[in-house]
């Protein structure tokens, strides 16, 4: 009789080390942006998902901000260095891979303005009336700006790692189905680059996965679970607003309703700067619309004429049909900027309501508050 062992409980304690397969960037000639669709083996890993749910990925720091920080602190990068929770590794291992070497800690700012006679401003600013200016001032500032303008200052390697806060894991959206894909996992991850105070800065985890990963090198992953995130009753329509990024998940929704067959309708809202050179997963959704799982598809491209268009513009534009799929019991989902995105949808929801449902600002307040209890209007944003 032969056993087979379960597999072991992997989650944010022991995550999976899962092998990249594809690294496909998806913006072309023109845009502005670099977005990219990522593929990951899980085969052996026993890991469920469900349609909705993230993915914590472990990074890793640039190994050239490492060198740079050695240096301008005058560590060879071979001390050892023990943490709090007792593991022990080189200060170069733990640069790369256990700390937050980016923006600076509260105590590391404590610790320059404590020793550095020429930062006055960084010592007005850390005054608790001035909380406002400081965040303004470390808007883009990172901890190996602050040892450049001070090179005089002197910190010991317990001191240094001793403000040093823990590096964080990032979650993804799953932009996969099990069912269509199994044992893997995709996401569509928009990378991060920018210029600030003359030099280059990167996003950890977003320029880890599209510049330093190979093939060969697993990444530590682990699955975040989003119960309140979650596709309806086969049955029911589903609206989904997903501008940049935000369509990840609906490309697992729609995966998942073509696997199984589902028979509730689909409305997509999708949008992003350009047509010709942003328009991720275009063919596949293309394909869901010939299929019949997509049953209605919007594109806002906000930067193909003089004036803005965005997905909340392309809600107001259909809000009598939209009305009507929420009267009959459709689910609302919202994914993407959290900050100026899905308040201005939020804004657009109301006055639909408003609007299409003859009733006043309170009564649309009170539908939509309705809609939330009865977990009708689901919103993963970031
Ligand atoms: C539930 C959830 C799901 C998510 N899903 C996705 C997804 O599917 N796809 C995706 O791409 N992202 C997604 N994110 C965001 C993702 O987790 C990361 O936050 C993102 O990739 C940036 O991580 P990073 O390590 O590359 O950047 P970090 O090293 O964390 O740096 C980001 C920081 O850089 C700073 N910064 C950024 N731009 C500038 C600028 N122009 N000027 C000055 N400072 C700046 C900001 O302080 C910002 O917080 C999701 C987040 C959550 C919470
Ligand atoms: N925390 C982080 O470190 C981090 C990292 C990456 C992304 N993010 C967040 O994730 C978001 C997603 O980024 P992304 O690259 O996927 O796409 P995005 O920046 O959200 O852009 C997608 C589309 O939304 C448009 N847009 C801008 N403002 C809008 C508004 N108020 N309402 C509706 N649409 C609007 C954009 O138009 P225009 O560009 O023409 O205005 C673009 O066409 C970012 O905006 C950012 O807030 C956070």
């Amino acid at each position: 009789m032969s056993t087979t062992l379960p597999a072991p409980p992997y989650s944010r304690k022991n995550p999976f080390p899962a092998k990249l397969l594809v690294n496909q960037k998806l913006t072309l000639v023109g845009s502005e942006k670099e977005t990219r669709h990522y593929e990951f083996c899980l085969e052996g890993s026993g890991l469920q998902y469900e349609p909705g749910d993230s993915m914590g990925i472990f990074p890793k720091n640039n190994p050239k901000l490492v060198e740079e920080v050695l240096h301008a602190l005058h560590f060879s990068g071979d001390e050892q260095v023990t943490t709090k929770e007792g593991q022990t590794f080189s200060l170069r291992q733990g640069l790369l891979e256990n700390f937050h070497i980016t923006s600076p800690s509260k105590q590391f700012l404590e610790l320059i303005a404590e020793r550095s006679a020429s930062a006055t401003e960084l010592k007005e600013l850390m005054l608790p009336e001035r909380k406002q200016d400081l965040e303004h001032y470390l808007w883009g500032m990172e901890i190996i700006d602050f040892l450049s303008d001070n090179p005089s200052v002197r910190i010991t390697i317990e001191e240094f790692v001793g403000t040093l806060r823990k590096l964080q894991p990032r979650l993804y959206s799953i932009a996969s189905s099990l069912k269509a894909h199994p044992e893997q996992v995709h996401f569509l991850i928009a990378t991060v680059r920018y210029e600030s105070h003359g030099r280059s800065r990167e996003g950890v985890a977003s320029t880890y996965l599209a510049d330093r990963l190979t093939e060969d090198v697993p990444v530590p992953m682990f699955v975040h679970v989003a119960k309140g995130f979650r596709l309806p009753d086969p049955t029911m329509p589903a609206i989904m607003v997903g501008p940049g990024t935000g369509l990840a998940p609906f490309r697992a929704y729609l995966e998942e309703r073509r696997e199984t067959g589902a028979t509730g309708k689909n409305w997509l809202f999708f949008g992003e700067q350009r047509h010709k050179c942003d328009f991720f997963y275009r063919e596949e959704m293309e394909q869901m619309q010939k299929l019949g799982v997509l049953t209605r598809f919007d594109t806002a491209f906000s930067r193909d004429q003089a004036h803005k268009i965005y997905v909340q513009h392309r809600l107001m534009e259909h809000s009598k049909e939209l009305f009507a799929w929420l009267e009959q019991g459709a689910h609302f989902f919202v994914c993407g900027d959290a900050a100026r995105m899905a308040k201005d949808v939020d804004v657009a929801l109301h006055q639909i309501i408003e609007r299409e449902g003859d009733k006043t600002p309170e009564q649309a307040a009170e539908y939509v508050e309705n809609l939330r209890k009865e977990k009708r209007y689901k919103r993963d944003v970031y």
